[in-house]
């Protein structure tokens, strides 16, 4: 579905990415993390073609981003912006989920159908203007309109930025409900927490180079990769590496595993973050 090859690219001749190679296939949920500056968003931009790499290639769904109008790619990806007032453009959310449905093939009457089914899904009101909404009523606006058209691959930078806890676990949750539905994700996060409940993989750029790709609780219980990143792991991997710590220190024959397979054995994090939410 995406897949990187050997890709460098860099600004005025400063390199942020260095011989990036990874490959998603379709249904992933993946998560994209690394601290300020790793290269998230250029990432994410290569993958949608907005950006063309200067070596090496990107494939999306078979084609070459380099060959590949950035306006015939949309219909293969859907992509929001870290921010959502660098997409918005319409005087009305209505419009501005309409807009998303345009050049994807839907007849009008499919168009509308599906803008209703996004305003009723994200609580939004269709005749707002979408620059005097909140930050975080923004972000939905912008999330509704990449998601109107189902698009295969979603590259999602930051989705939940701006969000309070309540929108965070409803927007994860449609997001999550359309990966299950087969959509892939790609999103980048800097909250573990969101990342350790939905995503299953996670890779980690630093310094222009993958430096962790793996299931998301190895990469989280990993501390050599999650150090370099400056990444703090969710809450229940930290809690059973402190634990398994301290089970060392004892002689205890414990190890983290057993420790991870007990807390998760004990509580769902994921039925917990919800049935706070609801
Ligand atoms: N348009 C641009 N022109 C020049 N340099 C840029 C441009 N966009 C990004 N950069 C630089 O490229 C590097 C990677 O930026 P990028 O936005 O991809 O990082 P990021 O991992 O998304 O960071 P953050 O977590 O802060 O969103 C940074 O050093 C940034 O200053
Ligand atoms: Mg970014």
């Amino acid at each position: 579905m995406l897949r990187f090859e050997n890709v460098c690219f860099g600004y005025r001749g400063e390199d942020v990415m260095a011989d990036v190679s990874f490959e998603m296939v379709e249904g992933e949920f993946t998560a994209l993390m690394g601290e300020n500056g790793a290269g998230k968003s250029t990432l994410c931009r290569l993958g949608n073609g907005l950006l063309k790499p200067m070596s090496g290639r990107v494939m999306v769904g078979g084609h070459n981003t380099k060959h590949v109008k950035t306006s015939s790619l949309a219909a293969l990806v859907g992509f929001l912006f870290q921010n959502p007032d660098r997409q918005l453009c319409s005087g009305t959310v209505r419009g501005e989920i309409m807009l998303g449905l345009e050049n994807t093939g839907f007849d009008k009457a499919t168009r509308l159908k599906r803008c209703d089914m996004m305003l009723e899904m994200f609580g939004l009101d269709g005749t707002r203007d979408p620059f005097g909404l909140s930050r975080g009523e923004r972000q939905k606006v912008a999330l509704a309109s990449v998601l109107a058209p189902k698009p295969g691959l979603l590259i999602l930078d930051e989705p939940t930025t701006g969000l309070d806890y309540r929108e965070c676990v409803t927007i994860m949750d449609i997001i999550s409900r359309l990966n299950e539905e087969g959509t892939t994700i790609l999103m980048v996060s800097h909250d573990m927490e969101v990342v350790g409940d939905f995503a299953k993989r996670a890779l980690v750029l630093s310094g222009g180079h993958i430096v962790g790709d793996g299931p998301v609780r190895e990469i989280m219980r990993d501390r050599a990769v999650m150090e370099s990143s400056s990444l703090l792991p969710a809450q229940i991997p930290s809690l059973a590496m402190r634990i398994g710590d301290l089970g060392a220190a004892f002689g205890s024959a414990f190890t983290i595993d057993d420790m991870v397979a007990a807390v998760e054995r004990s509580r769902d994090c994921s039925g917990m973050r919800r049935a706070a939410a609801s």
